[in-house]
Formats: C-alpha cells, structure tokens, sequence
C-alpha cells in the first residue's frame, strides 16, 4: 500500500479540549474486578493500605486515572448501599444476581471505594440504583457522602471513619435501562430518572450551588428572557442520564427531547450515557489469543464503528441542544472476547493482546476528535474484567497492553486538540478494507505539541515522507507500542511481551520524517 506522503497539523486552529475524563476507569463488582483485583483486606499477606492493594494502586497512579465508575454496571440497579456501610463485622452479605451468583460480602463499599479513588487520585462516578431502588435510598445515599453536620448521616459517615463530606463529581442515573437496569422503554425511564434527578441532592458545601438570587431571577421572568437553568457552581455534580445501546437512537431521542422542554429549575442533566462493545466475529467468543490477521482486522474494523455511532448520536443532540451543554458519555466500552479457559465464564476474565491496546488507542483518537461533545469515557473495566488495565492472580500482578496505552495517553489529558490532514494508504484484508494510518494531535497543558500516530498494518511501515508540516519541529520525543504479532500478550510469566519503547526522530534537511513501524502506536512531543 502507498505510505502517506506529508502530515500537516494546523496548529493554529485549536479545537476543543480534550476533557482528561476522556480517560476514564470503570470498575464493578463482577468477578474478580473488585474482590482480589483492588481489595484483599486488611489481614492479607499482599501488601496493602486499608485493605486496597498497593501494587494495583501504584500502577493506577502511574496513569492518572482521572475519575473512576463504580459500583456497575448491571451490579448498580440491584446495589442498596447501606449493606456495604458501617463496622466490618456487620457488614450484610448478598447475592450478587447479575454475575454467577456470586457471594458478595460487601466488605468493600462506599467508604472503602472513596478511600480507594482517594489513593489512585480519580474523582468518583457514582451510579445510583433506579432499576430497582427507590428516590429516597439513592438521595440518603448522597447524604450519606456529601452531607455536613449536625446531619446524622454525617455523624454516621464520621463514626465510619471519615468526617469530612466525600466529593461526587458524577452522579449516574441508572445503567442501561433498556437491559439489565429493567424493562424501561425510553419514555418510562424519562418519567423515572427526572425525579432521581430533582430529589437526589448532593450536599457537600463545596459543590453546593450558589444562593439563588430572586432579583435577578424576577427581572429574567418579567422581560420574558428565557431561562438557561439556575446558577451553577463549576465545582457541582454533574448527573448522567442513562442512555443508548450502541446505535439504537431512540433514548437518545426521547431524553434530549425531554430536556428541551425541561424547566431547569426541576430537573436537569449534564450527560447522556453511551455504551458500545466491540464483539469480533462472535459476541462473547472472540478469540483473545492465537488468532490470525483476518481477527485482527475484524476487530479494527469493528472499533471504528464507534466513529459512526458517536456521530448518529451527536446528531441527535444537536437537533435539541447545538450549544452542547449535555455531553455523550460513553461510559462502558472495549473488547468483549472470550474468557479464559477454566474461568468461570461470567466472571469474563480474558486475555489481552496487542491488537485490543491498538483498539483502544483507536478508540481515544476517536473521543479526542468528538471532544467537544464526549467529554467522559470508562472503559470496561480497571482489574481482571474484560479491557482491563491490570490483570491479577494472588500476590502477581501484570500490566495489559491497554495500561501502557492509557500511561502513553497522559499527555492528552486536558489538551487542546489540534486538526491534522495526512495522506494515508489503506491496509486491505479480504474484503475488508481500514485505513493505514489514524492519527490525532494536540497542544498539552505545557504548550507542547503532541501526535498519537497509529500504524493498523501489520505488514508495512509507515514512512510520513513529506515530514511534519504546520509546526515548527527540529524533533520528536516518544514511545512506541509494538509487539512480535498481533496475538502477542503480556502473561504473568512473560509480562514485557508488549511494552512501549523509547522513540526519536530528527529533522533533516528542514523536515521532521516520522517512520511508524507495522501494527503499532507511536506518541511524541514535537520539540522546536
Ligand atoms: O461491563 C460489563 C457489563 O456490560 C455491565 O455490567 C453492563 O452495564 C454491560 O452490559
């Protein structure tokens, strides 16, 4: 295939930002996603800090986790709080229905999630049970968190330990109500969710919103201005409609209909959810290791899909809200392959190879190019289940190719998105056609301009011949991602197969030429 011939950034039409919530984690009670993923206990020979690993936490810390979901997923809309609060001991013990039947001791709950984000450095995302709770569980819960004494369920967080208000910067309204969240059509979850979204309260004094003045407000109503929604404090809680599967549109359609016509002094909302997997050639039997490059490519093929229904839903939005204030969260994405031989199959536990961490950088390219309207991602999930960062078994611990992706990626958070044109060839399979090459850039916080370059083709490099126009660049500092084949795969025993690799390249003769080698991801700063 031709290689691209030049890539040009046009550094001078910066874009939106690229929210650092773009590089969001998502963990739910599932398997062993908590449970030996993050906790181990207080008592356990595995180093720890208030029963929270501390290897896992050292490797979270390394890739800035921005802001974490929890506690599902399907495991949210069964979830009731209070059996996860107060002494150990007391502690209540249930069923955990949507995934194997599990026992869940409930030893890890709302304290020991804070106190874990709080180690890793994440804001937290809450999900609230709609599916099956009610308004006044879900608002305690809040209150439980973020309020302030003499409020008793203050008094009650500070017996448990922790006498300052939590901070919850995302509130999610249910999850995937059209599913495991309950039998909801779009209009009845409307009706529902509206009412979470009014009554449930976030108390903390820092996120509160600022008094209402009622002069100002009068004068709005008496010269018939049309509200945009009472005061807010940047600080406040952003609450996250639960939204469509894939690229069904119609509870895309039917909320951001209903918040049109909202009065924003009732109820209001800062997001829609979106949720999209990428099966392979089988939903849930994907071959994750010893596969060829037909697998490979229907995989790549498939991630890009998720362009499309970013689009479709974009679009939908735009029709009722084209100053972007609700942003599409996709809170749930990522290969759903196969699991492990001799796991139990719900605990969908699988392997990881090089092909999934370029998925997943194709993926981030993608949010990065829709920022201005996706403004939070969560992977699924942070340890031990599907995409995961982490795997773990006992004391050993192993990092996918997806972590060295996402530690790669920092750079991007909060950066300013920078258009780029290139010239790519394409990279055919079959019948199935990709592009050779997908590429983002971006200005960083510290003024320095950086570019994800993807290379799909396993076979040929990529040479940028015509170099690196639109920035003034004498050279490019990085690290590249590659690995022996597309199956390869970081293993307890061989944890180094697939691991980044430092990256430079020089001017000559005026022009930066960038070489990306095949089936890789390259990142680098450009330095004048
Ligand atoms: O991430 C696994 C599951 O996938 C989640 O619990 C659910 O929301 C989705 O169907």
């Amino acid at each position: 295939p031709a290689a691209p011939a030049a890539l040009t950034v046009h550094a001078d039409q910066p874009g939106a930002i690229i929210n650092r919530d773009i590089f969001g984690q998502f963990a739910e009670h599932l398997g062993r996603g908590i449970y030996d993923g993050v906790w181990v206990g207080k008592e356990s020979k595995i180093p720890n800090v208030r029963g929270i690993r501390s290897d896992v936490v050292n490797a979270l810390r390394a890739i800035k986790v921005p802001v974490l979901r929890w506690p599902g997923g399907c495991f949210a809309d069964e979830y009731h709080w209070r059996s996860g609060v107060g002494p150990a001991t007391k502690r209540v013990t249930t069923v955990n229905t949507n995934w194997a039947g599990a026992v869940e001791p409930n030893t890890f709950g709302t304290d020991e999630f804070m106190d874990f984000a709080a180690q890793i450095g994440s804001e937290a995302y809450l999900s609230v049970n709609v599916g099956s709770g009610t308004v006044e569980e879900a608002s305690d819960w809040l209150g439980y968190m973020t309020s302030i004494a003499p409020a008793t369920a203050a008094k009650q967080r500070a017996a448990n330990g922790h006498a300052a208000p939590y901070k919850v910067k995302y509130l999610g309204l249910g999850n995937e109500m059209w599913g495991c969240g309950g039998p909801y059509t779009p209009e009845e979850y409307v009706t529902k969710m509206k009412i979470f979204a009014h009554f449930v309260h976030n108390q903390n004094p820092d996120q509160a919103p600022p008094p209402i003045d009622f002069a100002v407000i009068a004068k709005d109503l008496m010269s018939g201005k049309p509200m945009d929604g009472l005061p807010r404090n940047p600080n406040g809680m952003l609450r996250i409609a639960a939204g469509p599967n894939s690229a069904d549109p119609a509870y895309t359609e039917v909320i951001m209909k209903a918040w049109k016509a909202k009065s924003p002094i009732y109820w209001d909302i800062d997001g829609i959810s979106l949720h999209q997997y990428t099966w392979g050639t089988m939903p849930f039997n994907e071959p994750a290791t010893g596969f060829g490059e037909q697998n490979y490519a229907v995989v790549l093929k498939q991630t890009m899909a998720m362009e499309r229904t970013i689009a479709l839903h974009s679009a939908t939005m735009d029709k009722y809200d084209p100053k972007k204030h609700v942003a599409l969260v996709v809170d749930e994405w990522g290969v759903w392959l196969k699991p492990n031989a001799g796991t139990e199959p719900m605990y969908l536990q699988q392997q990881q190879s090089l092909r999934d961490g370029i998925a997943a950088a194709m993926n981030l390219n993608i949010f990065a190019r829709h920022a201005d309207r996706v403004r939070m991602t969560n992977i699924a999930q942070m340890v031990n289940v599907l995409q995961a960062m982490i795997q773990t078994d006992g004391s050993k611990m192993v990092l996918t190719p997806t972590y060295h992706i996402y530690k790669m990626y920092v750079p991007f958070q909060d950066a300013t998105l920078l258009p780029i044109t290139y010239t790519g060839g394409e990279y055919r399979v079959g019948t199935i056609a990709l592009p050779q090459v997908d590429a983002i850039a971006a200005r960083a916080k510290d003024g320095k301009v950086w570019l994800s370059l993807i290379n799909l083709d396993p076979n040929n490099a990529v040479d940028f011949a015509g170099g690196v126009q639109g920035v003034s660049a004498t050279s490019a500092v990085g690290e590249v991602l590659s690995a022996e084949r597309v199956d390869s795969i970081n293993s307890f025993d061989a944890p180094s197969a697939v691991r980044p690799k430092p990256v430079s390249f020089k001017a000559s003769g005026g022009t930066l030429v960038l070489k990306l080698p095949p089936k890789s991801v390259t990142i680098v700063r450009l330095d004048p």
